[in-house]
């Protein structure tokens, strides 16, 4: 580890003792001591105290503007007035019927407008979404195996934890890459029938047709595959993965879980102008509250109609998520606000290019919407293999100096990307750009020196 990340890390030691102190605690009873495993780093990961509109404020009362937002799901940004306004009106009249009510055909309604979806059902979580998505493919054609792509995260259910960050050797070649478990317990079975391809790759897609005729349920893919940083697919890759589905008789499921909401008012399929036969959706269309949707033509959503295909939960469509959804779709994702948060997010990637520039660093700034990464590598990424090249200290350095400086620039893990609100300003945006600023230049002087140093190392 070079000097200036022993000295970000020192800081940030100094600066968070009460998180420290409170995740000693949580490991006494709870695994890595977070609820989810993204949430956990060395040493120690910040615990919050309370967040509003574009911040946060940590246990030790330090406060960050906030571009992690839940891993994107708040581009509404913390407690927005109109959905709080909605909840808490809600609050006091049912938390939960388990009966339906009339917010659903209201919600649906504002789905099936901006997606290219005729009919949707609810959930909670994207994991719900993709499952559902995938069952119902599977129903609709008759066939078991899905293709998905090398580092894409859908979720936590058997069908999705394949080749998620599978390492070398196991995960072969690039153009043929091999299922890799994302972990122990997910059945042989289930990752026998999820093949993989490579991201921008259309020939790792139709080599996986030939070799599996007739029996490929769907294609299952990010627009943007935002599980490394953020890749951007090439011209023609979507409507090539469009094409192939269709001759082969699958069906296209767009995983807009993270782009549905963020990308733009229609999420990815207006925005590259593909259409998907299936839309899955979650985390910033509720607003802050647990809420998901799946949808599709209305022959595929009739096998549900139909008793065909199964599907329920305890939880869909709760009232307080509803209307949480609802005064998402209708006061935070609309029109004027995709203007403002786009203006923001040029503003936010022009402004680290510029310091890039200035400093020399080798990297370069990947963006779409409101979402966008300092990508560390010295030309464009294309895929997952691309992306495990990074310089993880380099990395680190970045994000434990933005965090000292009260910036979270993004979720902690180089395979993610920053998110920004609604309620974001420019202001915000400016202090983020000054922090950034600030530490550019040491960040160029390690990654010189590595480079200077590596070629030595391997000499001798
Ligand atoms: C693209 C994508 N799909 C699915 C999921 C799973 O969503 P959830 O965490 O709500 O289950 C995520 C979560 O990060 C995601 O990014």
């Amino acid at each position: 580890m070079y000097p200036d990340l022993q000295k970000e890390l020192a800081t940030f030691q100094r600066r968070t003792p009460k998180s420290a102190e409170a995740h000693q605690k949580n490991l006494k009873r709870i695994p890595l001591g977070v609820a989810s495993n993204y949430r956990h780093y060395d040493p120690w990961p910040i615990f919050v105290k309370e967040a509003s509109g574009s911040k946060f404020r940590d246990l030790d009362g330090n406060e960050y503007i906030d571009h992690n937002l839940t891993f994107g799901a708040l581009m509404a940004g913390h407690c927005h007035p109109a959905v709080m306004k909605a909840v808490e009106k809600r609050l006091s009249t049912g938390t939960m019927f388990g009966m339906p009510h009339d917010m659903e055909w209201e919600l649906a309604e504002e789905i099936c407008q901006r997606f290219p979806v005729e009919m949707c059902r609810f959930g909670n979580s994207g994991t719900e979404a993709t499952m559902h998505a995938i069952r119902l493919a599977r129903a609709a054609t008759g066939r078991d195996k899905i293709i998905k792509f090398e580092g894409a995260y859908h979720g936590l259910h058997d069908s999705a934890l394949v080749s998620v960050k599978p390492h070398a050797p196991e995960f072969g070649d690039v153009h043929d890459p091999i299922s890799v478990s994302g972990g122990l317990g997910v059945p042989k079975s289930a990752i026998a029938n999820v093949p993989v391809a490579t991201f921008n790759d259309l020939n790792t897609v139709e080599r996986r047709f030939k070799e599996n005729p007739g029996q490929i349920a769907a294609i299952i893919l990010e627009p943007i595959l935002m599980n490394v940083g953020l890749c951007l697919p090439q011209p023609g890759f979507l409507k090539g993965l469009r094409d192939l589905a269709t001759r082969n008789g699958a069906l296209l499921i767009f995983d807009e879980v993270k782009t549905g909401a963020k990308l733009g008012w229609g999420g990815a399929s207006e925005y590259f102008n593909v259409k998907p036969d299936m839309v899955c959706l979650a985390k910033s269309i509720g607003g802050g509250f647990p809420l998901a949707a799946f949808g599709s033509s209305k022959s595929v959503m009739d096998l549900i109609s139909q008793h065909k295909v199964f599907h329920g939960g305890t939880y869909n469509t709760n009232p307080v998520s509803m209307a949480a959804g609802l005064a998402t779709f209708r006061e935070v994702l609309t029109r004027d606000n995709y203007l403002h948060v786009d203006k923001l997010g040029r503003k936010l990637a022009d402004g680290y290019r510029k310091t890039i520039a200035r400093v020399g660093l080798q990297a370069y700034v990947a963006d779409a919407g409101v979402n966008g990464a300092l990508m560390l590598y010295p030309k464009e990424i294309l895929n997952y293999r691309d992306w495990t090249t990074i310089d993880t200290d380099l990395w680190r350095h970045y994000w434990f100096g933005m965090v000292n400086r009260g910036i979270m620039p993004q979720p902690y893990w180089w395979d993610e990307q920053w998110t920004i609100s609604v309620q974001h300003t420019d202001a915000d945006i400016d202090r983020h750009l000054a922090a950034f600023d600030d530490i550019a230049a040491s960040l160029a002087k390690a990654q010189q020196e590595r480079t200077e140093r590596v070629p030595a190392e391997v000499a001798h």
